[in-house]
This record gives structure tokens, sequence and C-alpha cells, in this order.
């Protein structure tokens, strides 16, 4: 039963506010949990608080505090850990950090690791990092307009392994920036820890990543993540990302299209399959919208935030009905991440298949690698490798 809940303002890798977290249960378990955010939401997710005015340039969340210690507390104190999800409503902000410290406690009261106490019977495995290596869009304020270029190690044989494959593309881009822009903007990192080039050119750093792959030798794909609804006019960038998909070995394209046109997407889908074809704010982690988008055959893929939906069962609901359809599920942190390491638990306990955290670089970032690393040297828990 949980006999406590408190809150307080902390700050994210971007230096900007969001929710601390603790929960206590009877008897005498506790845990912390820390929110993140993302910079390039959609319409469909669940909103987060923010205060306004003049502290913190209005990103405040003292009144999200509020809300925590009050309302949700009054209404959750005494439920079972199990019941609290369905007893939550709210900003994301205010309901993702009480939902996760409440699973969190509820691993601890039982004496096991989160993941386990997530999966239950079901099946476990280590998902396959899809890794930030250069950034745009909102993510590198000032560059180009698409938002992620990743590394996908589609030949690794285990976690560690994938770790050092995008570990040396990194380093590799990194050293191909130095040599045309100047030590200066190989060191600088975006806000998922990933390079940036000057210019705004879109295909610059995808060539540049296909070079770096092509000179490690390494079994590595592209992963390009759009993130559309940032984009003013997305439909002019379909015909421009085919050609890519077909000059530079792309495996995976996420939000293509902006989060509203079902038919678009049905379209791009079959375009751009037998590709991975993923939907993150298309689906806004909302299983509703999942089920919706399979009829229309639009993606093939769903991206699972958390703080989309606003608590851990949302956001299992989502992955499940993912799975019902067959598409495939890939548990994400946000660009606004913090160190608090659960969306690695989630995706190992959930069988999600796949991570997407952000680069080899930042601490809020290998926060979640090092607990995958550390789950596989120590408990050896089979690596889900990349499913072609
Ligand atoms: P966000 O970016 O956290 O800024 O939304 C991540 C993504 O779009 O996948
Ligand atoms: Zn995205």
């Amino acid at each position: 039963k949980v006999t406590s809940v408190r809150a307080w303002e902390c700050l994210d890798s971007r230096g900007h506010p969001t929710i601390g977290c603790e929960v206590a249960l009877e008897p005498g378990a506790s845990a912390t949990a820390l929110v993140p955010t993302g910079a390039s939401t959609g319409q469909y997710e669940v909103a987060d608080l923010r205060d306004g005015g003049d502290r913190y340039a209005g990103l405040g969340v003292r009144s999200a505090v509020a809300m925590i210690e009050r309302e949700i507390a009054g209404r959750i104190v005494g439920w079972p850990a199990d019941e609290v999800d369905e007893l939550l409503d709210g900003p994301s902000n205010v309901t993702l950090g009480v939902s996760t410290a409440v699973a969190k406690a509820a691993a601890a009261a039982a004496g096991v690791p989160l993941w386990a106490h997530l999966a239950g019977d079901g099946p476990v495995s280590l998902p396959c990092p899809m890794v930030n290596i250069f950034s745009g869009g909102r993510h590198a304020e000032g560059g180009g307009t698409i938002q992620d270029y990743l590394a996908v190690p589609t030949g690794a044989t285990s976690f560690a392994e994938a770790m050092e494959h995008v570990w040396r593309v990194r380093r590799r881009a990194a050293e191909l920036v130095a040599a045309e822009h100047g030590t200066l903007w190989s060191r600088l990192v975006a806000d998922e820890g990933g390079l940036a080039l000057p210019g705004g050119d879109d295909e610059r750093p995808l060539a540049m990543l296909a070079q770096a792959i092509a000179e490690t030798g390494l079994p590595v794909g592209i992963a390009i993540d759009v993130a559309a609804t940032q984009v003013p006019d997305p439909d002019a960038l379909v015909d421009t990302l085919a050609r890519w998909c077909a000059t530079y070995p792309i495996v995976s394209v996420e939000d293509p299209l902006g989060d509203s046109d079902w038919d678009g997407w049905t379209k791009v889908t079959a375009r751009l399959s037998p590709r991975q074809v993923i939907g993150d704010d298309l689906f806004a982690t909302d299983a509703d919208r999942v089920r919706t988008g399979a009829q229309h055959g639009a993606a093939n893929a769903v991206l699972v935030k958390p703080n989309q939906v606003g608590t851990l069962s949302g956001a299992h609901q989502a992955l499940t009905a993912a799975r019902a359809v067959d598409y495939r599920t890939v548990v994400s942190a946000r660009s606004g991440d913090t160190e608090d390491d659960a969306i690695a638990d989630l995706a190992v306990g959930w069988n999600a298949g796949q991570i997407k955290v952000g680069s080899v670089h930042r601490s809020e970032r290998l926060a979640k690698y090092n607990r995958l690393l550390r789950l596989e040297a120590l408990d050896g828990i089979r690596y889900a490798v990349w499913p072609g």
C-alpha cells in the first residue's frame, strides 16, 4: 500500500526544470523517479504542466509538485501499488513520476529488479540499441531539418558488442567532422549527445554517417527520425527520403510525415517497406491510435515513450497493442532526460526488442546503456539481435 508521495523540482539534461518523485510503500520500501521531457512534442501526447511566469523562463514545475503532493497523494495513499496507475490522471509530468516511482518501489518491496517485476513470468531480452550520431531539428537548433541520424548495430550478437560497434562509428564520424569543420564542432554535442554540422544541409550528416560506417567496415545500418511534426512541409521530403533509401544503408525511418495524415502514412509505409517505419508522434504511445494505424497500414513499428501517455501501464498497453498487430516496438527516452535509468528496465522487462535513448555521450544517455551492459554482464539476460 502507498504510504507517502513526495515531489520536488529538479533539472533535466537541458537544464530545464522537471519533476522528481518519491513514493513509499508499506512495509518499508520506497523509490524515486525523475521525469523526462521532449522537445519535439506531438499534438496527441499528454502535455506537461508548467508554471509560466518569470521563474526558469516559465518552465518551472512547482504547480506540478503541488498537484502531486496534494491531489495525487490524496487519491493514491492507502491503495495497493498495482492499482495506482488507474487512479492517475492529469498532466504527464504529474502522473509519470508517480507511476514510475510506484513501480520501482513495488519491485523493491518484492526484492526483485524493476525489469523482473515488470516481466512477471513473461520473456525478457536486452534491446537492440538505435544510437544517435548526428542531430538536427529541435535537438540542434540552427542545424538541418531532420532531427536524428542514428546507427543501428545490425550484426552485433551481444549488447556489449552492439555498443562497441556504434561507439566506433561515432568516433569515426567525429573524426570526419573534425577534418571538415575543426575540432570544436566534433566536440560539441546536441541534446542527445550526438554531433551536429554547421550549414543546415540535410543530406550531409547522412553521407558522413554512411562514410563513417563504411570506413569502420562494421555491420551497422542507418536509422532516420524526421520528426515531421516539426517540419513545415513534410510531404516535400518523402521523395527525398525514398531517394536516400536507394542510396544509403537505411534500415529504419521514423515519423516521415506529420501525426494526422493516416492516408499519407499508408502510402509512405508501402513505399519504404520492408524497412522499419516507426510511428512516434503518430501514435503518441496510445493503444487506440496504434490500432487505428494498423487498420490503415500506417507504419510497422511503434515508438513507446511513457511520458507521451503519462503512466507505465498506458505505455505497456500501447506496446501490447503493437504486438497484437505484429508491429515492432522501440522503447524510447526523451531529448530532455535525466540520470533515471528505469527506461532500460522497461525495454528489458517488456521484451520490447529495441531501445532509443540517444548517443554514447552524456551521462543521462549512458545511465541507460550502462544499466543494460550490467544486465548482460552480471545477469546474463539474452540479447535481442536486430530483427532484420
Ligand atoms: P523528443 O525527441 O524527446 O524531443 O520528442 C525524441 C524523438 O522524437 O524520438
Ligand atoms: Zn521521434
